[in-house]
């Protein structure tokens, strides 16, 4: 995880840099520091977010128009100042940041330690910028083929920016597992381990790929080669990012405006692709795939987090419309478990960010077994869909809170598209019911927008609960996922204990957690599984349990059994999800908010998963 910034040009950098940081402060926030080059080397940073780091370094001299930042996500080493980055070497000539992991840095580090070099703190960054020293030092290179010659010796994942002291002209950025893009102006350049930093600057931006190794001169020149010393020709792209959507827009949190953002990133996510006067749907990124769908024996969806659970939604889907069987794996177990893939099995590989390293492994095994590997991810350009065959970006804009929201429904939106586009070249799902599906997906929109107006009741039920200690949620079918996805919201960023059950296995286990303090929140919509799990309601009543039930408007049954309601409009059940789960994500919000927890950055956690 960790988020990194570098910038070499004719503008001061610091301010530069520290926007940069808090544009990608999602990825990590424990601690910060930035390295600024102005004939002295200033290096600052401090346990904390980025604006602590601001605080820190407020009196200090920032002047520099070359430097590189770091917010941090620990991994080797307890957050705090010493273990922030940037690391110097030894020598105080060399300064680096660091995103990822070297997993070989104990025996470098001893070999170093030989060679009498004093390491400071605990991270395996230090060890990397004194191992690019010690090259330089005894081979006499130039700092790019120590680098180089240094991530030849390295196992693990990076993404790092460096430069010495003695050269304000140079830039030196690469990568392996862990993402970095370069944006190209004017005889500067700016990174980041994205493109939020950069897209105020210039819209041409170079994806750096595995294994390359950059030099950004000052004088606008590039250069590209593999730490194999094979030349590269720079790639420019142009990056559709709107500068708009990386602000809270008068929201006080990024979350409740992803929130609300959900009728218009839904849209989006169909836009071009479903048709519903004339009756179509097309997902234009697997059309050359259709094949391998409708001739596959299974699908392998595998997935981390929120995405995993919109990927048991899709389990639902492609089973019940298209009739092809399907597992639904955390991608950090199938990765080790030496898993049975098939040739004519297709895997979809869901993430929000593109970058999660267990999703990223898993598709690389699935991929040398054979198999077909199609992404839906959100990230444009980021590593995940550039790993699979073929794939659809969600389209629903950058999302900055760290607990997921838009992400997931735009995710369901396009695994219902993608059922349905299979469904219908499979032949497996009649006209009649094609068109029913899609002129629902259609003013799915609509329905959330319904949704979010009872924000202000939900908010009241919220005040309610705000002092569980912990709390059960329910669903079955379709709306078990979502139970799932509403738990996970609760307890990522509130901080209570919270688990989702299938409404029936409640039986197996957690009912004897059920008392009269234990907030039961049941997804209760009319549906197949509807009278099933009203008996649910039942058995947690008779345990005296609280239930706060999402129910369909107009219902009776449900509104009679529970304590609180909260009505959505009526939707087929295929599309439940994207509505059920909006007033879960509303009631997380406000008793994280009325807790006084960090809502955008909960503790402990980050939004990007470079490291397994
Ligand atoms: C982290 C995030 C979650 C996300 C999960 C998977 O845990 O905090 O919100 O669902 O990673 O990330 P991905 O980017 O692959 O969807």
């Amino acid at each position: 995880m960790c988020g990194i910034v570098g910038y070499i040009g004719d503008k001061e950098a610091y301010p530069i840099i520290i926007k940069g940081l808090h544009r990608l402060e999602y990825r990590g926030y424990d601690s910060a520091g930035v390295a600024l080059l102005n004939g002295s080397l200033n290096v600052y940073k401090c346990k904390g977010k980025v604006s602590d780091l601001e605080t820190f370094a407020k009196e200090k001299d920032k002047k520099g128009n070359i430097g590189i930042g770091h917010t941090r996500w620990a991994t080797h080493g307890e957050p705090n100042d010493v273990n922030a980055h940037p690391h110097c070497s030894q020598s105080g000539d060399i300064v680096l940041i660091h995103n990822g992991i070297i997993e070989n840095y104990a025996p470098i580090k001893q070999e170093l330690k030989k060679r009498s070099y004093v390491f400071k703190s605990e991270t395996d960054t230090e060890v990397l910028v004194n191992l690019i020293e010690d090259i330089k030092k005894n081979e006499s290179v130039s700092l790019f083929e120590a680098v180089r010659i240094a991530l030849n010796q390295v196992v693990g994942a990076y993404a790092i920016v460096v430069f010495e002291k003695s050269n304000p002209d140079e830039l030196i950025a690469a990568k392996k597992g862990s993402p970095l893009v370069i944006g190209v102006g004017e005889k500067e350049f700016f990174i980041g381990s994205d493109a939020t930093p950069i897209v105020e600057y210039t819209k041409n931006v170079i994806y750096l790929e595995d294994e390359e190794i950059a030099v950004l001169k000052r004088s606008g020149e590039i250069k590209i080669k593999t730490i194999k010393n094979k030349a590269k020709t720079p790639y420019i792209e142009e990056l559709e990012m709107k500068l708009d959507t990386l602000e809270k827009g008068g929201f006080p949190h990024f979350m409740l405006k992803e929130i609300y953002e959900q009728p218009r990133s839904i849209k989006d996510s169909m836009r071009g692709r479903l048709n519903a006067t004339k009756g179509t749907v097309n997902l234009g990124g697997i059309a050359d795939y259709e094949k391998a769908f409708v001739n596959a024996k299974r699908i392998i969806i595998i997935g981390c987090g929120t995405s995993w659970h919109a990927g048991l939604v899709a389990e639902y889907l492609f089973e019940d419309l298209a009739r092809i069987p399907v597992e639904v794996e955390y991608a950090s177990e199938f990765r080790y478990r030496n898993p049975v893939i098939h040739e004519d099995d297709v895997v979809i590989a869901i993430s929000q960010s593109g970058e999660t390293a267990d999703t990223l492994a898993a598709i690389e095994l699935a991929k040398s077994k054979g198999a077909t590997i199609i992404g839906i991810c959100n990230v444009v350009g980021s590593s995940i869909p550039r790993a699979t065959h073929a794939g659809s970006y969600t389209h629903a804009g950058p999302e900055i809170g760290v607990a997921s929201t838009k992400a997931f429904t735009a995710q369901i939106t396009i695994l219902t598209l993608m059922a349905l586009q299979i469904a219908q070249a499979k032949g497996t799902l009649s006209r009649t019911k094609f068109h029913e599906l899609i002129n629902e997906l259609n003013v799915i929109p609509e329905k959330v927008q319904a949704v979010l107006e009872r924000n202000k009741e939900i908010e009241a039920i919220a005040k309610i609960y705000k002092d569980a200690r912990n709390a059960l949620y329910l669903g079955r079918g379709y709306t078990f996922p979502v139970a799932l996805e509403g738990a996970l919201k609760l307890k990522e960023i509130s901080y209570i204990h919270a688990e989702g059950y299938p409404a029936a296995e409640m039986k197996h286990g957690p009912i004897a957690l059920i008392d009269e303090n234990m907030p039961v929140f049941v997804i209760a919509t009319q549906g197949t599984s509807y009278e099933k799990v009203v008996s649910n309601i039942q058995e947690v009543k008779a345990r005296k349990g609280k239930i706060i039930a999402v129910v369909t408007e107009g219902d009776t049954v449900v509104k009679g059994l529970a304590d609180y309601t909260i009505e959505v409009p009526q939707a087929d059940e295929h599309l439940v999800p994207l509505i059920a789960v909006i007033p879960l994500q509303l009631l997380s919000y406000h008793v994280a908010v009325m807790r006084g927890c960090n809502v955008d950055q909960p503790r402990n956690l980050a939004k990007s998963v470079t490291v397994e």
